[in-house]
């Protein structure tokens, strides 16, 4: 959602910008464009669609010497992805970019209405270029205008500003959306939402908190915090490993993370499991001291994961689990007691509504945990303690080895608390830890398997909805398959625990509904099966998964007989991510980066 990036120095700035913003096209975007500011004159660049229509609009550009340049990505939230909404906006000689929502827009547009002001787009961006134009004539210099500016804005922002009234300067401000800025030997400065465009440029980079904001020239950093108070950056190293995911072969970028499940699960587990207990030295024991109850808290694909660990936590720890959806929990003025310990899971760690949840958290002085996959992300910086997931860079916009990794994070802390609290035997936990080193196994891709999936895909690419179901911890993997499928193939899809059709989705069974029905032979297989059956004999046309055949099914993709139920949550955890992106794929659509959606959701 919405990338932004930025850079001061000699070198090709166009290349240096539109090359981070190819690094922030999995947040998810629908226009891009670039401002730079060369000898005096802008140039500025924007177009609807993929970063290859901003490269062609600019192929005939080039800077040679210092220039000051502001890029972006957009996600549209305020007016359509046309060009004129695209960023930068423009004033009379400044540029400004933003991620973020100006709450306040509104008002602030009215008032520069009346003032004379014509506006070119519908966003809630262009304000802020306009009212520091404003506070610029009456200011005695431009930061204490663009100063001025920022405290006028409610909302969230990150925010890069560059004008003909100081040239060599870019003006920052940062609040609830995220953004860094880099340096290196050369006295080049790089800004971007994430690290990764920094990668390769850069030595050190400062990450701004919430409040900042300030100048970069091409020697100085000037950063002021929210209270007005002059702060010296905190530089921290940047690894030079450059991990720039790249599609080694695969069709998709989803594709390569399903594959990649297994290794990357390996590295989840990785020094973390001895015979008899986990091992997790990023947390201090102590934190589950007088803790009656977990709390659970997330969006999308990493709530589903939650979900999965409400079930791990209570059979497996005995500890009562709760589940809250971010968006949800922000505005119902909930109980939040100290004996509560509250998790976070996010891929990204920047999820606005999931952040939010966080700080309340922490204001309200419970202890807090982040299960993430981005070090040094917002939520990472600010939770007590951290565990990460270690899925590396993923970037299809579909979740699928983050959630991979976030469910086994969750199964082996389910086995850390059980033993903090002896709630299973030492045996149990051995015979646990040796199912956790299987999974890596089981989540191998076998050509047989993606054969069959891809060949049964044809014939799931109409009807009039899917329903995935699933009892247990099934029922969140229905949950997950459902949005695996919506997501990328815009067909409508469901997830519903097995036992819950007879309460009313039944009513829709023919042979145009889909049912995707997940059997495990380990857990409930009978109650799971009698649901299905009652599907069947309503004509819904059911795909079962599971390793042994079920004759009232039309169609069957088979896993392999597994020790636990577990692994075989697994398993069908990659059937449903492959069945959706075949489905996807025969649809034509554009598996890494489905329409209307983002990778990171930056804004409420
Ligand atoms: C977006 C993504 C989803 C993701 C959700 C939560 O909607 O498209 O794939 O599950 O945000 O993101 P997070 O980074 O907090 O896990």
């Amino acid at each position: 959602m919405c990338g932004i990036v930025g850079y001061l120095g000699k070198k090709n700035t166009k290349e240096i910008l539109l090359n981070g913003l190819k690094e922030l096209e999995y947040r998810g975007y629908d226009s891009a464009g670039i401002a730079v500011l060369e000898n005096g004159n802008f140039s500025n660049f924007k177009a609807v669609g993929k970063l290859v229509n901003l490269e062609e609009k600019t192929k005939n550009y080039s800077t040679d010497g210092f220039s000051a340049g502001i890029g972006h990505t957009r996600w549209a939230t305020h007016g359509k992805p046309t060009e004129l909404n695209a960023h930068p906006h423009v004033g009379q000689s400044s540029y400004v970019v933003h991620n973020g929502i100006i709450e306040n827009y509104a008002k602030l547009k009215k008032e520069l209405i009346n003032d004379g002001i014509k506006f070119l787009s519908q966003t809630d961006t262009e304000v802020i270029v306009h009212q520091f134009e404003k506070n610029l004539n009456s200011a005695s210099n431009t930061f204490e205008a663009f100063s001025k500016t920022i405290s006028e804005l409610d909302g969230a922002y990150a925010i890069l500003l560059v004008t003909k009234s100081q040239p060599d300067t870019i003006f920052f401000a940062k609040h609830g959306s995220p953004m860094l800025v880099g340096t290196n030997n050369e006295s080049e400065q790089y800004f971007a939402s994430s690290d990764t465009p920094l990668i390769g440029h850069c030595n050190e980079v400062n990450y701004f908190e919430d409040g900042d904001y300030g100048y970069v020239s091409s020697n100085n950093i000037t950063i002021f915090d929210k209270d007005k108070n002059k702060k010296e950056p905190i530089f921290s190293k940047l690894s030079q490993n450059k991990l720039s995911a790249q599609k080694d072969g695969f069709r998709f970028f989803m594709e390569k993370e399903i594959y990649e499940q297994s290794d990357v699960i390996s590295d989840t587990l990785m020094g973390r499991l001895d015979d008899d207990e986990i091992i997790f030295n990023e947390l201090d024991k102590k934190i589950f001291d007088d803790i009656n109850e977990i709390k659970l808290c997330a969006c999308g694909t990493s709530y589903h994961s939650a979900m999965s660990a409400s079930y791990l936590f209570e059979r497996y720890s005995k500890i009562r689990t709760s589940l809250e959806i971010a968006s949800e929990f922000r505005y119902r003025n909930p109980i939040m007691s100290k004996d509560t310990l509250f998790v976070v899971i996010s891929q990204s760690g920047e999820t606005a509504d999931t952040l939010e949840t966080l700080k309340m958290a922490k204001q309200a002085g419970l202890k807090t945990l982040v299960i993430c996959n981005v070090d040094n992300s917002s939520m990472v910086r600010l939770a007590d303690y951290c565990i990460l997931t270690r899925a590396g860079i993923e970037k299809g916009v579909a979740s699928t080895k983050a959630f991979a990794t976030q469910v086994t994070i969750f199964w082996m802390l389910s086995l850390y608390i059980a033993k903090l609290k002896n709630s299973l035997s030492v045996d149990e936990i051995s015979k646990q830890i040796s199912l956790l080193r299987e999974i890596p196994t089981h989540v191998k891709v076998t050509d047989d398997m993606h054969e069959r999936i891809k060949r049964l895909s044809k014939r799931y690419l109409h009807g009039h909805g899917f329903f995935f179901i699933g009892r247990d911890i099934f029922y969140p993997l229905a949950l997950e398959g459902a949005l695996k499928l919506k997501e990328i193939s815009y067909l409508h899809a469901e997830g519903y625990p097995s036992g819950e059709m007879k309460h009313g989705p039944i009513a829709l069974a023919d042979p145009e509904l889909f049912t995707i029905a997940l059997l495990p032979q380990n857990l409930l297989y009978e109650k799971s099966k009698n649901n299905v059956e009652e599907l069947s004999a309503r004509d819904s046309t059911i795909c079962a998964i599971s390793s042994k055949e079920f004759d009232k099914a039309d169609d069957f993709i088979q896993i392999s007989e597994c020790k636990d139920y577990m692994l075989e949550f697994f398993e069908m955890m990659i059937v449903v991510q492959l069945l959706s992106l075949e489905i996807s794929a025969r649809l034509g659509n554009d598996v890494d980066m489905p329409r209307n959606l983002a990778k990171s959701v930056t804004v409420e």
